[in-house]
């Protein structure tokens, strides 16, 4: 089967299905574009449909042992697309990434320490921190004028002098599209080993990336080794978020063991029957896949930029270097994100507002762009439609 913009431009009807996207009343009601949450319109790889069929015919679905061939499909995954090398006793499972992010702010920080984190970012970064009865230390990002963001690291060493334990990085960064470079990296990096924080790096997006862009994983810096947890899931690559399976990696044994102790603790131990044969035939038999979706995504990556220019004149598209999500400067239509979310799904699209994201958001939204693009252009179309009349 051939993983081309044919294929891709097909789709796939998710009305139906029970997806959060789709099927959620408020936020999509009938005959509305959704652009918002953050999973992809199109099938997932046939190998993970085969794999999860496959194991659908035994029927029997009891307790599952540890899952080492996963583990080790994860391991050379890394290696393989982002030359990163660890081991499965490297490595710890959950639900999904959430459920990391939640773990670590217990596992790492005591209650009431500071957090860190670069804002605008996704939400559940500052939620995961506040239900867990920690305070958030907001560093804002650095907007150029050119609109492309950069680490405030003044801001990012004041939250650590201020007693920030930890770091919730997002690397490549939601919302705001940017790749972070070795330099950048290092830099964060050299602080907080300055005030000893641990980093919690957050790598979901890891995958989509564009020419002439290059990962870089904070696992790579030989300085982080000892203080970063990297969180990773095949649920985002491969359109897999409805099996819930995700994937910590550190070095450091003391990390992973406090993990480890949490994940125990609250009973959170992974291994759905589903899920692991998912995560099997991802990270093994899907590159080919993986590499169509990107060169597909690249195309939309120009095309939300030119309808964009087409049909909100007045909107600034931020630089996108990498994720499927292309955060927009509204603001000149001088409305907030509420007013703005009603007027888009009156004309029948949904975003997602800039203040999820923090309250630096205000006046952006964030269009998903992982979609057919004949969708995409439909959503545009719309949005410029509620604002421009
Ligand atoms: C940066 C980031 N982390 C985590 C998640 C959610 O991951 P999971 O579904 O595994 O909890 C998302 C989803 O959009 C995300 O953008």
């Amino acid at each position: 089967m051939r993983f081309d913009k044919e294929y891709f431009d097909a789709g796939i009807l998710r009305k139906g299905t029970g997806s959060r996207k789709w099927d959620d009343e408020n936020a999509c009601p009938e005959d509305t574009v959704p652009l918002w949450v953050a999973d992809m319109d199109f099938p997932c790889a046939p190998a993970i449909v085969e794999a999860v069929q496959k194991r659908a015919e035994h029927p029997c679905f009891g307790y599952n042992a540890d899952d080492q061939q996963g583990t080790e499909a994860l391991c050379a995954y890394w290696q393989r697309r982002h030359g990163v090398t660890f081991a499965p006793e490297n490595t710890a499972q959950f639900p999904c990434v959430v459920t990391g992010l939640r773990v670590a702010v217990q596992a790492f920080t005591k209650e009431d320490d500071a957090v860190a984190i670069f804002s605008p970012v996704y939400g559940p970064f500052a939620a995961s921190i506040k239900v867990n009865g920690r305070r958030v230390a907001a560093v804002p990002l650095i907007w150029g004028a050119d609109g492309r963001y950069g680490m405030n690291l003044p801001g990012l060493e004041d939250a650590f002098r201020n007693g920030a334990r930890m770091l919730m990085l997002c690397n490549p960064h939601n919302p705001v599209s940017r790749l972070w470079n070795r330099e950048e990296l290092e830099s964060v990096c050299r602080l907080a080993a300055k005030y000893n924080a641990v980093i919690v790096s957050d790598e979901i997006h890891a995958d989509f990336v564009y020419r002439p862009g290059q990962f870089v994983s904070m696992l790579s810096l030989p300085e982080a080794r000892e203080r970063t947890l990297m969180l990773c899931a095949a649920t985002k690559t491969f359109n897999l978020a409805g099996l819930q399976q995700a994937s910590a990696v550190s070095y450091s044994k003391e990390l992973l063991e406090k993990i480890n102790a949490k994940c125990s603790a609250a009973g959170v131990t992974s291994g759905n029957t589903f899920a692991i044969a998912a995560m099997r035939a991802a990270y093994t038999e899907c590159d080919d896949w993986l590499d169509g979706l990107i060169d597909y995504l690249d195309g939309n990556r120009a095309a939300v930029v030119t309808l964009i220019g087409k049909y909100l004149p007045k909107a600034k598209v931020t630089p996108i270097e990498a994720t499927y999500l292309a955060w927009v400067d509204l603001s000149a239509y001088g409305k907030t994100c509420d007013e703005m979310g009603a007027l888009f799904r009156q004309n029948g699209v949904s975003l997602t507002g800039g203040t999820f994201f923090g309250t630096e958001g205000e006046g952006f939204m964030r269009v998903n762009f992982a979609c057919p693009q004949r969708q995409l252009e439909e959503g545009i179309r719309r949005m410029g439609k509620a604002l421009e009349g």
